[in-house]
């Protein structure tokens, strides 16, 4: 993808200069055996930013959200998620099939659960017929639903009737920096509606790899132990953590200049008669855009040859991710390449 403009996502953006200064000179140890001073400088930054009392530097998005089902499904029972939750529809399965829990699927709107649905579904004990709900979880900012971000009040009102049933609430914010720019709020504003939150370095704030977990003492000491038990106890990790200090600390304040530049491809974009656009303006970094014609997968061959990768997620549908190393003139060259789509 060398020399593309590549809006396949933003977890292609590549370390900052300072980074890999960071990740060169990193004090290191063995994450599992003493400790690693950089990671545990990591974890207790994040926490205190993100006002948690603990935090745990795991490899992925992913795996901080299955280590976060695995610890609030110690008793079994449910999940509550949104039908378009990326936990429900693109990490595996791993809420049923790794942490054993039945997952019931909420209808949504713009990463909006319906409160009445949720407030049906949540179950607060033992029936006939089913078992509690161990969890119920949201995300922001809203990846299938083209980055858009709910309101606090949204986030308040879950988090109601979650503690109302004694069940857990899990916030996936993959990209909760980003949401949080677009509320004009600080991420701790949004964090501390989730009882657990799962933030990840390596998309909009391009450190190569790794996410945080994030929740009370017992709740990290649980899942550090989890996360023994899947594979993801690191040894220097510190190197990568190095990087995802660098992140925490300069690149949260950089994300409002995709967000501009995410609203200025739409402006354009709505103006092309062979995709269709929201119209309503992108709150974050994320476009959806519908390819009615269905040929979402030719046009992006095509935009290809153009030096414009972006991925059709079907053969109706197309999803644009702006980042840092996507500047105005990009922009420019990547709205001229949709005007110029072969017929
Ligand atoms: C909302 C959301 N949650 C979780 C993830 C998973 O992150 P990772 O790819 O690091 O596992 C993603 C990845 O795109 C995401 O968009």
């Amino acid at each position: 993808m060398t020399g593309m403009i590549d809006l396949r996502s933003d977890t292609v953006t590549r370390p900052t200069d300072a980074m890999w200064d960071a990740m060169r000179e990193a004090t290191l140890g063995d994450d599992t055996l003493e400790g690693d001073a950089t990671v545990q400088a990591l974890e207790q930054e994040a926490a205190a930013l993100l006002g948690k009392e603990d935090a745990l530097f795991v490899c992925s998005g992913t795996m901080g959200n299955v280590l976060a089902t695995l610890v609030h499904a110690t008793r079994g029972g449910e999940a509550v998620l949104d039908q378009h939750a990326h936990m429900a529809n693109s990490e595996g399965g791993g809420v049923s099939r790794l942490a054993g829990l039945f997952c019931r699927t909420i209808a949504s709107h713009r990463g909006e659960m319906d409160l009445d649905l949720l407030s049906d579904n949540v179950r607060g004990g033992y029936s006939r017929y089913g078992e509690p709900t161990a969890m119920v979880a949201i995300e922001t900012s809203h990846n299938a639903a083209g980055g858009c971000v709910q309101g606090l009040e949204y986030f308040s009102r879950v988090a109601g009737v979650a503690r109302e049933r004694g069940a857990a609430l899990h916030l996936d914010g993959a990209r909760l920096f980003n949401a949080a720019a677009a509320l004009g709020v600080e991420a701790r504003e949004i964090a501390l509606y989730g009882d657990s939150v799962t933030f990840c370095l390596s998309k909009g704030l391009s450190a190569p790899m790794g996410s945080v977990l994030l929740g009370s003492r017992e709740f990290i000491e649980r899942a550090r132990t989890l996360r023994r038990t899947i594979g993801g106890g690191l040894r220097q990790a510190g190197i990568m953590a190095a990087a995802g200090l660098v992140a925490l600390r300069t690149m949260p304040a950089k994300l409002a200049d995709d967000h501009r530049r995410t609203l200025m491809l739409w402006e354009r974009l709505r103006e092309n008669t062979r995709v269709e656009i929201d119209r309503v303006a992108p709150q974050t970094n994320i476009l959806r855009l519908a390819v009615p014609d269905g040929r979402a997968e030719n046009h992006a061959r095509w935009l290809a040859t153009q030096g414009v990768a972006v991925r059709a997620s079907s053969p109706q549908a197309m999803r644009l991710v702006i980042h840092r190393h996507i500047d105005d003139t990009a922009i420019d060259t990547v709205s001229n390449a949709f005007e110029a789509l072969p017929g």
